[in-house]
C-alpha cells in the first residue's frame, strides 16, 4: 500500500473508531491501539503536507485562538420548551394537543431525554460539518464552530449518503458524569479549581476561544432535531428523522422511544425516572414532542416555545441547612426581596448560600424566622428557594422577620402593592432612579448579554459608577471618557479602553434588543422581540396606544399599560431621546422586521372575530411567521382581513374599502404553501 492509501485508509479506519467508541458505546480497540493509529498519521501527514484535509481526524484541534466570537444568526429560532412538573400538567397538555389537532385517537409521541447541557446547531453542507453554533439568546448565536469539531462524537463529515445539501442539526453539548469526576481530579491534581457539575463546565469549555484548550474537555454530543432542512421527499415524523440522523453517524439517544397517548408519556417518565442515576450522562427530565411534523406545524408556537412538545421534569433537588439572617434585595422595579442567607450546602450540583424567600407573605406563609433548620431546592438554572422550615428543630433564639420601612438603600418609605397576577403584597422603595439600587440593576439589566450587550459592565463597576456618581443613567455611559474612569478602583487603562469599546460597540442593537434593555415593566426578550416586529420602529412603538399595543401577541391590558406608563414618564422620554442624540445609539430597525422570503412577506393582515379552531394569539404568530404584519385597523394598505365569526366592524369596512377577505381556512391554505419542508 502507497504512504497515500495508507494514510486515506488512516483516516476511515480512525473515524470509524471514533464513531465505534462515541455513537455506538461499543469501542472495538484500546485506547492505546487508538492512539498509536493516531500517531501514524500524524506522522504520515507530517510527511505529505500536500494530502492534509481539513475533515482529518488530525485537524479536529485548530489553531490560534480566535480574538472573538463572530454572532450566527440562526434560520429559525432555537427556542425554549415549556415545562411540567406534574402528571396533571402533562394530562392537560397532552388534551391541548388533541384538541389543537381535534384528534379522535391517541397522539404518537417522540419521547426524549432531558440533557442537562448547553443547547447547540450544527451545519452541515454536502454532508461536511462547515458551522457550529451555541443557542445564545435563540435568535442570535455565537460561532463555535473550531470548538465543536474537537468533539470526536461529532461527525467532520456524515456517514452514508443521501443528505440533504445543507442541514442543520439540533442537539445538547454535555460531559458525562464519568469524564467529569476524571476531569475534576486532573484539576486536583494540578492545583486548579475544581468545576462545580458537568453542565458548568462544558459552558465554560464552549466558550473558550482557543479550541486546544475545549480539546481537552471531555465534551460529548447528542443531536435531538433539525432546524430548516430544504427541499422534499424526507421523513414526515419527528422520530424518523433521529434514525435517519443516527444514520448519518451522529450519536442519538438510545434512550428515545415512540410513545403513544398519555399513558406512554407517564409510563416513559416512569421508566427513566427509574433509570436516571444508571445513565452515563445528567438529565433533568424528559422531553416530549409530538411526533407527527406536520401535526408539529399545524400546532405552531407559542411565543418562545413550541406547543407540540413540554419538557417533564423531575423533581428538584432538596436538601437542609440554617438560615443565617434575612436580607433585603431592591430590584430593578424597586421590589424588596427578603433573600435567606444560608449555612453553605449543596444542593442541585452547586454550592448555595442564599435562597430568595419571595416576599413577605410567604415568609409568614412559610412561618420561615431567623435561625431556623430550613429545606432549600435548586433545579436547574432556577434561583434557589426555602421550600420549608423544620419546626421541631427550631431554636429558641429564633426571632421573627419585619420588613422595614425604608428602603434599606436610599432610605425611601417603602409602599406595599399588590403584584402583576393579584397574587401576593410587594413591598416596594418609592424611590424611583433616586435609589441607587435601583439604577445599579437598571444600569446592568441595560447592558446585560442580552440587551445591549456591553461586556465588560458588570456588578462592580455599576457599583462604583453609580456610587462616584459618574452614571445615573443608561445615557450616561454613552458620554463617558477616560478621565472619569480613571478614578476608579482597578481600573487600568487598557480595562478603561476596552470598556469605552464595549460601550460604543453596543451602538447597533436590533430594535428588539433595544425594547428590552429600556426595562419596561413585564416586557421580557420575547415581548420586546414581538414589539419590535409590530411596529418596526421606536417612533411608531412610541406613539402606539394601548388598543394598538394589545393587537401585538402575548400583550394583555397589564403588559399595554406598563408600556404606555413607560413612555408617558418624562423622565424615561429624555433618557431615550438622549440616548438617541446623534452619535448615540441607533436600533437597527430593519434586523426586527419580519422574515422577507415568507408567503406573506410585506402583506399587512388584520384579524377580526372568533377563528374557529385558532386563538387570536396563534394565528397572529403564523403570519408573522410567515412575513405578514399585523395591523389593528383595516385601512387601503391592509392586504386581507381574516374575518372569523361575530366579525364587526371591520369586516364592514374592508368590504367598502374592496380588502379582500379570508376565512381560517383560506389563511392556512395559504401559509401552507410555504411548507413544502417539515417545518420545526
Ligand atoms: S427540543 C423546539 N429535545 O432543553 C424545542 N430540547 O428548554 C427545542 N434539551 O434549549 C428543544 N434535551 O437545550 C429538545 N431531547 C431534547 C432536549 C432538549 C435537552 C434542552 C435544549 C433546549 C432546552 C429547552
Amino acid at each position: 500500500m502507497s504512504s497515500g492509501d495508507r494514510l486515506d485508509s488512516l483516516r476511515e479506519v480512525i473515524e470509524q473508531h471514533n464513531y465505534q467508541y462515541y455513537v455506538l458505546d461499543a469501542p472495538q480497540i484500546s485506547d492505546a491501539e487508538y492512539d498509536r493509529l493516531f500517531a501514524e498519521l500524524q506522522a504520515l501527514e507530517a510527511e505529505h503536507p500536500e494530502r492534509l484535509r481539513a475533515d482529518s481526524p488530525t485537524q479536529r484541534v485548530g489553531g490560534a485562538p480566535l480574538p472573538q466570537f463572530v454572532p450566527v444568526a440562526h434560520a429559525t429560532p432555537m427556542l425554549s420548551l415549556s415545562n411540567a412538573f406534574a402528571d396533571d400538567e402533562v394530562a392537560a397538555f397532552d388534551h391541548r394537543v388533541r384538541e389543537g389537532l381535534a384528534a379522535e385517537g391517541e397522539i404518537a409521541y417522540s419521547a426524549e431525554p432531558k440533557f442537562d447541557g448547553l443547547a447547540v446547531s450544527l451545519t452541515y453542507e454536502m454532508g461536511v460539518l462547515r458551522r457550529g453554533a451555541t443557542r445564545g439568546d435563540g435568535t442570535t448565536g455565537e460561532d463555535v464552530t473550531a470548538n465543536l469539531r474537537t468533539l470526536r462524537s461529532i461527525p467532520l463529515r456524515l456517514r452514508g449518503s443521501g443528505w440533504p445539501a445543507s442541514i442543520e442539526v439540533r442537539g445538547e453539548v454535555l460531559i458525562w458524569r464519568s469524564d467529569f469526576a476524571r476531569l475534576n481530579e486532573r484539576q486536583r491534581e494540578k492545583g486548579e479549581k475544581e468545576f462545580v457539575n458537568p453542565r458548568n463546565a462544558a459552558a465554560g469549555a464552549l466558550r473558550q476561544l482557543d479550541p486546544r484548550i475545549t480539546a481537552t474537555r471531555p465534551l460529548r454530543f447528542f443531536a435531538y432535531g433539525l432546524g430548516a432542512i430544504d427541499g422534499a421527499g424526507w421523513p414526515s415524523s419527528h422520530s424518523a428523522w433521529l434514525d435517519r440522523l443516527a444514520g448519518w453517524g451522529l450519536p442519538v439517544a438510545g434512550e428515545r422511544r415512540r410513545v403513544s397517548g398519555l399513558a406512554g408519556l407517564l409510563a416513559y417518565y416512569q421508566e427513566i425516572g427509574g433509570r436516571r442515576a444508571s445513565l452515563p450522562y445528567d438529565i433533568d427530565g424528559v422531553v416530549y414532542k409530538v411526533d407527527d411534523l406536520a401535526a408539529q406545524a399545524r400546532l405552531g408556537f407559542v411565543s418562545r416555545a413550541p406547543r407540540f412538545a413540554i419538557a417533564h421534569k423531575f423533581p428538584a433537588e432538596e436538601a437542609v441547612t440554617e438560615l443565617l439572617e434575612i436580607s433585603i434585595q431592591v430590584g430593578r422595579t424597586g421590589a424588596l426581596t427578603p433573600v435567606a442567607r444560608l449555612q453553605p450546602v449543596f444542593v442541585g450540583g452547586v454550592t448555595v448560600t442564599s435562597a430568595t424567600l419571595h416576599n413577605e407573605d410567604e415568609i409568614r406563609r412559610k412561618d420561615v424566622r431567623i435561625g431556623d433548620v430550613v429545606v432549600v431546592r435548586r433545579a436547574g438554572d432556577v434561583i434557589p428557594e426555602v421550600v420549608r422550615v423544620l419546626l421541631d428543630q427550631r431554636p429558641a433564639t429564633a426571632r421573627a422577620f419585619v420588613m422595614p420601612q425604608r428602603c434599606p438603600v436610599c432610605a425611601s418609605s417603602v409602599v406595599r402593592s399588590v403584584d402583576e397576577k393579584g397574587a401576593a403584597a410587594v413591598a416596594r422603595c418609592s424611590g424611583g432612579l433616586f435609589c441607587p439600587a435601583q439604577r445599579k440593576q437598571a444600569l446592568l439589566h441595560f447592558a446585560s448579554r442580552r440587551a445591549m450587550d456591553i461586556e465588560g459592565l458588570g456588578d462592580r463597576l455599576v457599583e462604583q459608577l453609580v456610587d462616584h456618581d459618574i452614571v445615573r443613567t443608561p445615557a450616561d455611559l454613552y458620554r463617558l471618557g477616560l478621565l472619569a474612569l480613571a478614578h476608579l478602583e482597578r481600573m487600568a487603562d487598557k480595562s478603561a479602553n476596552n470598556l469605552l469599546a464595549a460601550i460604543e460597540k453596543s451602538k447597533r442593537p436590533t430594535l428588539a434588543r433595544f425594547i428590552y434593555a429600556l426595562g419596561i415593566r413585564n416586557v421580557g426578550e420575547a415581548t420586546a422581540r414581538e414589539l419590535a416586529r409590530q411596529f418596526g420602529s421606536l417612533d411608531r412603538l412610541l406613539a402606539a396606544d394601548e388598543a394598538q399595543l394589545m393587537q401585538v401577541p402575548d400583550v394583555g391590558p397589564t403588559v399595554a399599560q406598563c408600556i404606555r406608563q413607560f413612555f408617558s414618564e418624562p423622565h424615561n422620554l429624555e433618557v431615550i431621546a438622549q440616548l438617541c442624540a446623534p452619535g448615540g445609539v441607533v436600533p437597527q430597525e430593519s434586523d426586527a422586521a419580519a422574515p422577507a422570503d415568507g408567503v406573506l412577506a410585506g402583506k399587512v393582515v388584520v384579524l377580526t372575530g372568533t377563528l374557529p379552531s385558532l386563538t387570536r394569539e396563534a394565528a397572529g404568530q403564523m403570519i408573522i411567521a410567515a412575513g405578514g404584519k399585523l395591523s389593528a385597523s383595516v385601512s387601503k394598505k391592509t392586504d386581507y382581513v381574516v374575518a372569523g365569526a361575530e366579525a364587526g366592524s371591520k369586516l364592514e369596512k374592508a368590504r367598502q374599502l374592496g380588502v379582500e377577505v379570508i376565512d381560517q381556512g383560506r389563511l392556512l391554505a395559504l401559509l401552507d404553501t410555504t411548507r413544502e419542508q417539515p417545518a420545526r
